[in-house]
């Protein structure tokens, strides 16, 4: 058995149940990186935002200007508490999850937090990609990101594990996602 297979499989499990949480600026890549890494450890996936769109019965975009951003926060909230207590997973949350001070703490308190940390440019880029993200409709998204860069990367540091995503491609980051943890349970066992 390599080494990895032999901490997915045996001491993974055996000193964690702690579901381990995907925390990050829009455009980090916390779905599609936390998806492939629920795979390398053969844990189920879930995404807050799918969770928050399954509980409204429509989009993100729809919440914020149908009912307004404190809404949108509002089920979040209850959606991640939900969350943090079912069986362990890999846990993608939206940006913003991690900002509020009791969701904050709580998910300090139940799970392993993964700061998946990007700079600008990389931002910019993979969420232009993407629509569908209200908070960047509101002005120039370069600017938008830049200030959000600001206001939370100082919050998201105290994750326990922080990961600079790799320009070289998604499984790189999974890998040293992997190595990460393996260290994090080696120093807290
Ligand atoms: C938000 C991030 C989005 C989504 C919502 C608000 C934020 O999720 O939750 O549009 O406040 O940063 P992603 O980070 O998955 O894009």
């Amino acid at each position: 058995m390599t080494a990895t297979l032999l901490f997915m499989n045996t001491i993974l499990p055996s000193v964690s149940d702690k579901s381990i949480v995907m925390i990050g600026l829009m455009g980090a890549g916390k779905s599609s990186i936390g998806r492939r890494l629920a795979d390398a450890l053969d844990l189920e996936f879930v995404d807050t935002d799918d969770e928050i769109v399954k509980a409204a019965g429509c989009s993100i975009a729809d919440i914020f200007e149908i009912y307004g951003e404190q809404a949108f926060r509002d089920l979040e909230e209850r959606v991640i508490e939900r969350l943090i207590h079912e069986p362990r997973r890999v846990i993608a949350t939206g940006g913003g999850a991690y900002m509020h001070p009791d969701t904050r703490e709580r998910i300090d308190e139940t799970t392993v937090t993964v700061w998946l940390r990007a700079d600008l440019d990389i931002l910019v880029e993979r969420t232009g990609r993407r629509g569908g993200r209200p908070l960047l409709e509101q002005g120039d998204p370069r600017e938008i990101l830049k200030s959000l860069i600001d206001k939370r990367y100082p919050v998201y540091a105290g994750a326990d594990i922080v990961i600079d995503t790799s320009p070289d491609g998604h499984d790189i980051t999974v890998q040293q996602i992997v190595s990460a943890l393996q260290e994090y349970i080696k120093a807290s066992t």
